[in-house]
């Protein structure tokens, strides 16, 4: 587990706490991912090799994206059908990793078979058919967890903690400001995504945004997407983008991405408002980025500044991951279960609804963010 490195300048809170991935004790399942694509190779089968995961094996339509992973990660093997994945007895948990179009169909295959369900996000086209999955894995008494391996990445987490601390007494503002650059989208099937950047990228906003904010009542989402002027022509999807969240008791929170940043810094900055405190803190893009996650925690005039070890792509893979295996043994409903990320979908898509029509606020209706226990 990793810990917190604290600065000389210190505050009397319990800043003590492990924010890194957690897996069990004495319970190492198996897990068989579906779809090998970018992400699964770049994040998903680092992230396990590192906290000694045991990939029983993976499939993909397409066998040449499966192309070394034996070697590399240790990935056991490489199966040719779908259903030699789903009916293999050592496998007790199924990461679903394509896109979404095709995921809904294979997460309910994977529940037909008895498996615990890790979906990548975002979790489904649209709310009702999360909603259907949800209650699919409910009733079957299987686990389905959503991949918002976001809520792992180290500068998030800490700060998901220090709000569970009280650190910062009640959350009134969340404000996020992540550069990023969609230039790897031309060509692929990203460009092709409605909604690209509110939708199959800001879900990871919307999402933690809820964590921080969890138990208070959203009332209407605003957002906007643009085509950013120096964004190339031949894209088809905007790469500019805004959203922001109003909650009934004044509550509020603002998403901005910067979809054309020319930059080698490619942060994803935040600040966290509360009645009693404030934290800022930045978590580190995907590849090669210089430095480290950081966070600072502002209350009764003093600074409180943590050094974080560790990144989102690889270690917060590695969390979304651990929970699910965490919660499978101690037989409860993990963190990032489905049904929590309902709001988190809820949020989206009303933030698509919005961009749609001008800006216009777009009411939320709160899906009920727990269910009984699995
Ligand atoms: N931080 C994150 O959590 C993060 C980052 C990047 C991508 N993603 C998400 O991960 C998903 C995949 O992204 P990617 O970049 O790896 O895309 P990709 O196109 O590189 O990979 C998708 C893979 O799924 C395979 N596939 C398609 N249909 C299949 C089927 N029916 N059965 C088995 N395999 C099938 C494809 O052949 C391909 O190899 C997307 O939903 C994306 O939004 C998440």
């Amino acid at each position: 587990m990793v810990g917190v490195t604290r600065s000389p300048v210190q505050s009397e809170l319990d800043a003590e706490f492990e924010y890194g991935p957690s897996f069990p004790e004495g319970y190492r399942p198996g897990i068989g991912i579906v779809g090998c694509g970018e992400i699964v190779k770049t994040a998903h089968l680092p992230g396990y090799a590192r906290y000694g995961q045991r990939v029983v094996g993976v499939y993909d339509i397409r066998r040449e994206a499966t192309e070394g992973v034996r070697e590399r990660f240790g990935v056991e093997t490489v199966f040719d059908e779908l259903d030699e994945l789903l009916s293999h007895p050592e496998i007790e948990i199924v990461d679903v990793a394509t896109h979404p179009d095709v995921r809904p169909a294979l997460v309910r295959q994977a529940l037909a078979a008895g498996k615990h369900v890790l979906a990548q996000k975002p979790l489904a086209p649209d709310l009702q058919t999360a909603r259907e999955l949800v209650e699919e894995a409910e009733r079957l008494g299987l686990m389905l967890a959503v991949n918002q391996n976001g809520r792992w990445a180290p500068a998030w987490r800490a700060a998901t903690l220090l709000i569970e601390q009280g650190a910062i007494g009640d959350v009134v503002a969340v404000t996020h400001l992540y550069h990023h650059n969609y230039g790897f989208t031309l060509g692929t099937v990203f460009d092709e995504i409605e909604h690209l950047v509110l939708y199959d990228y800001s879900v990871h906003w919307f999402d933690i945004t809820r964590c921080w904010l969890d138990g208070k009542t959203a009332r209407s989402v605003r957002a906007l997407e643009y085509r950013t002027p120096n964004q190339p022509a031949e894209s088809s999807a905007p790469w500019g983008a805004w959203a922001t969240i109003d909650y009934e008791d004044g509550s509020s929170a603002l998403i901005r991405g910067v979809g054309c940043a020319e930059t080698t810094r490619p942060r994803k900055l935040y600040w966290i408002h509360g009645s009693e405190g404030t934290m800022r803190g930045a978590v580190l893009g995907s590849g090669p980025v210089p430095g480290s996650e950081s966070l600072e925690l502002e209350r009764d005039g003093r600074t409180t500044r943590f050094q974080l070890e560790g990144s989102w792509h690889t270690d917060g893979f590695a969390g979304a991951m651990g929970e699910l295996v965490t919660a499978i043994a101690e037989q409860r409903e993990p963190y990032n279960s489905a049904r929590h990320n309902l709001l988190s979908l809820e949020l989206t898509f009303a933030a698509c609804r919005s961009a749609e029509d001008d800006g216009r606020p777009v009411a939320v209706q709160c899906a009920p963010s727990r269910g009984g226990d699995v």
